[in-house]
């Protein structure tokens, strides 16, 4: 039988493009190929991110563009997925009647079956949250060519429900994967050549489980999953301050494998735009743990996330998120202006004016770009260990990344991906590093 052709388009984060392989990989099993080019397939995703801006908005804006694709083969269908298609439901199938599925999150697992029932031209939403464990469901990702650097899954969902934030709506609650699975599938990436592994989660430094009959957290998990001879480095994203505990910080100075780089949002540095926000910490609480993660890991690279013009800030409120910028030294961090999500509690607040918002926004990001040329010129002329993930525009060109999650570009021979070598860096741009092999 003739393969099927299907083309995902993934928009968001990394959980999206994680999600958006696994369903590739659950429609192979139905005979369907992948293909770059919408205008060769049969089955068309949107795999959408719901978080910022006028997502629902691009959505739809994208999906008018498919009406000749449509007209064309008769026999395309359409799909949206992810947070988007968790939060409109069918309102998707009313807006824009070209869609044949809206399927959320939870229900990847049943996309092969969805798609069966919509010959006759039935349309399905299914963005129920059901009790099954959907990880289990979906295909293992054997057949699928891992990378160097390779992301897992460990946990998925959020409990913290932030005033602004869908996630804990479209993605539900948190939910840990077992041990046991999570270091089969560390063995199976790395026996496809993976020498990083990134764990993945809304909240991943809320991963809990039972394991050999011992309560088991992300910390436990780390040292578990280091223990694989070939896996060269550890990192994980995204983390919460309120569930950086004690083990974790400790385990930045103890496991070697675990990267100096870590990514944990702030949003605000003022205690009253905090708690608005009901992100259940201080501003000086966040201090205090960025303070001990350093007394552990001197060169720790924080990363981090801001939200600037939240309803009720006030320009001192603003002036206190520029001071923990300058306090904590970001090596990198994402900003945005604050954007109402239907739903949130902070919806139906007073929003601060646009103009305002876009002011603070320039403000605050030219104090992360200062800083992070600080952190990265304090590299310059120094040797640091790269590895080396993949070619680089050229044809001589590899691209790798530091400890400290710097993409550096070099010159080298293309067996070198894959190794972890010693590199002196000449120069910097914003992002990147050009440096030279030892
Ligand atoms: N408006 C602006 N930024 C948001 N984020 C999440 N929700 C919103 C919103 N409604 C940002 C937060 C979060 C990051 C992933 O996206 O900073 O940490
Ligand atoms: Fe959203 Fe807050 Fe959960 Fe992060 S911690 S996913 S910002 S609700």
């Amino acid at each position: 039988m003739k393969n099927k052709k299907i083309h995902i388009k993934t928009f968001g984060c990394q959980m999206n493009i994680y999600d958006s392989e696994r369903m590739l990989e659950s429609m192979k099993s139905e005979n369907y190929e992948a293909v770059e080019n919408e205008e060769n397939a049969d089955l068309i995703l949107l795999n959408t991110c719901h978080i910022r801006e006028k997502a629902a908005e691009k959505v739809y804006s994208y999906l008018g563009r498919y009406k000749e694709l449509k007209n064309k083969n008769l026999n395309l269908k359409i799909g949206v997925t992810g947070c988007v298609a968790q939060a409109e439901g069918k309102e998707i199938l009313k807006r824009q009647p070209l869609v044949d599925i809206v399927v959320g999150p939870q229900s990847y697992h049943n996309l092969p079956k969805i798609l069966k029932n919509t010959k006759n031209g039935k349309k399905i939403v299914d963005t129920e949250f059901p009790i099954e464990d959907k990880f289990n469901i979906l295909p293992t990702r054997l057949s699928v060519k891992r990378s160097v650097s390779s992301f897992l899954t460990v946990q998925e969902g959020c409990d913290k429900f932030c005033a602004f934030c869908v996630v804990p709506y479209t993605r539900g609650n948190e939910i840990s994967r077992p041990v046991e699975d999570l270091l089969k599938e560390t063995e199976e990436l790395v026996s496809q050549g993976a020498k990083e592994i990134i764990l993945l989660g809304q909240n991943v430094n809320a991963y809990e489980s039972i394991y050999k009959k011992q309560a088991f957290r992300l910390s436990n998990l780390i040292k578990e999953i280091s223990k694989n001879k070939n896996l060269k480095r550890i990192r994980f994203t995204t983390s919460h301050p309120n569930d950086m505990t004690d083990d974790l910080i400790d385990i930045f100075g103890k496991e070697k494998k675990l990267m100096p780089y870590l990514h944990l949002p702030v949003q605000s540095g003022s205690d009253k735009i905090l708690n608005l926000m009901n992100r259940k910490h201080t501003a000086n609480k966040y201090r205090e743990i960025i303070k001990r993660l350093r007394d552990v890991r001197k060169d720790i690279a924080i990363s981090g996330d801001f939200i600037v013009g939240f309803p009720g800030e006030t320009d001192d409120d603003f002036h206190e998120t520029l001071k923990l910028c300058d306090d904590i030294k970001y090596a990198h961090a994402f900003s945005f202006k604050y954007s109402s999500r239907p739903g949130t509690p902070a919806s139906n607040k007073k929003e601060v004016d646009e103009k305002i918002k876009s002011k603070r926004l320039s403000l605050l990001q030219e104090r992360i770009i200062e800083n992070q040329k600080k952190f990265n010129e304090s590299f310059l002329n120094t040797n640091v260990e790269v590895l080396i993930e993949k070619k680089g525009k050229r044809d001589d060109q590899l691209i790798g990344k530091s400890p400290h999650f710097q993409s550096v570009v070099l010159n080298g021979p293309i067996k070198l991906i894959g190794a972890t070598v010693k590199v002196r860096i000449l120069s910097h741009n914003i992002n990147t590093f050009l440096g030279e092999i030892l």
